[in-house]
């Protein structure tokens, strides 16, 4: 097996607005990679960095938003350089993605076999077409295929309309997919549900899935690895494991104080103390240092992400040091939102 991660990502940088050194820097030198079979999480607060950073990875950054630096390896091939038809061909074959809101995904006018035979068509692939549409839509588990094949969005209900555009992100067969949020829009038995289905699929086929979500309790169920971003960069990286039992920088603590415990799997983000920072004005050391129950001097420098034992990475001064946070926060839910 070649050991060429699915994705690779390094020191990608994706501004809003401004000329160089203005504007809002929402990806700033992030790096991580997914290999197959393998699902990273990526976790944090609203606004920090996280749509953007999948945005960018497909080329989809909303203007007046520019990639302005770094690589996005798709099997060992950087994708920033390539042409638009180049990167449209590989949306969907090599990468396919499920974003939040479903009716965004899908067209209200068209049917749902037809989107999907579409899908099939971009990439050439229209033989059987109605045969693996209605194969799809039974691996998403949809009760009566070609039924559904024939309805229309509005026909459905959002659990069924989410598991569509599941089953849209994966009828080519893509060796990563890319969910942002899949599930908030959904309720929490669907969100299970959903979840587990996409971790299978990815799973059965060995494809790397990078999922995006505010949720702990999501990331404790699905994930094998964890990037943590705060005001654009990741602040820390570590297997699941050792993020719920040694997470070793103050925010990913701090976002850890509400879960998880087995019984609330999906419980929603917690709100921290403090403001978020704001994007717009120049950062001076650490970024999350006027939130940090831990800063001291040393943290008005900016420090960067080191690998403080093997596969863990934190952006934090104290870590780096070797310094203990006291224990692991314990999961209350008392600040849940
Ligand atoms: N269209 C846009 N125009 C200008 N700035 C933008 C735009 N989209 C995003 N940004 C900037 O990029 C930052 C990161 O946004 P992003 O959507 O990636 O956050 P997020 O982590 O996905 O948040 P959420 O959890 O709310 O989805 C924002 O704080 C904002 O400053
Ligand atoms: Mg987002």
């Amino acid at each position: 097996m070649s050991d060429v991660p699915v994705l690779k990502v390094e020191e990608l940088i994706t501004r809003f607005g401004g000329g160089p050194g203005q504007g809002v820097t929402a990806v700033d030198h992030v790096s991580f990679s997914v290999g197959r079979g393998e699902t990273l999480g990526i976790v944090g607060e609203s606004g920090s960095g996280k749509s953007v950073t999948a945005m960018s990875i497909l080329r989809l950054v909303p203007r007046p938003g520019r990639i302005d630096g770094g690589r996005v390896e798709l099997n060992g091939v950087d994708l920033l350089p390539l042409s638009e038809d180049e990167i449209r061909k590989r949306r969907g074959t090599e990468c396919g993605m499920v974003f939040q809101n479903p009716m965004t995904a899908l067209n209200p006018v068209f049917s749902i076999g037809w989107q999907m035979g579409e899908a099939l068509r971009a990439h050439g692939r229209e033989r059987n077409s109605s045969q693996i549409i209605e194969g799809s839509l039974a691996g998403v588990g949809m009760p009566d295929p070609q039924r559904q094949a024939n309805s229309f969005p509005h026909q459905m209900s959002g659990g069924m309309r989410q598991r569509v555009v599941i089953a849209l992100g994966l009828i080519n067969e893509p060796q990563l997919l890319i969910a942002d949020e899949p599930t908030t829009a959904l309720d929490v038995t669907i969100q299970a549900q959903v979840l587990d289905l996409m971790k299978k699929l990815t799973s059965e086929k060995g494809a790397a899935l990078l999922m995006i979500t505010h949720n702990m309790g999501v990331i404790a169920r699905m994930c094998d690895r964890v990037a943590v971003m705060y005001a654009g960069e990741v602040v820390e990286e570590a297997p699941v494991d050792e993020i719920f039992s040694n997470a070793r920088h103050p925010y990913t603590r701090g976002l850890l104080r509400s879960v998880p415990d087995g019984a609330r799997p999906l419980q929603k983000m917690p709100t921290l103390p403090g403001e978020p920072p704001d994007m717009s004005r120049p950062f001076d050391g650490c970024r999350f240092r006027a939130r940090c129950e831990f800063a001291d001097h040393r943290c008005s420098a900016h420090p960067d992400l080191l690998e403080i034992r093997p596969g863990h990475r934190s952006r934090c001064w104290v870590a780096q040091a070797g310094e203990e946070f006291g224990p692991q926060p314990d999961s209350e839910a008392d600040n849940v939102v």
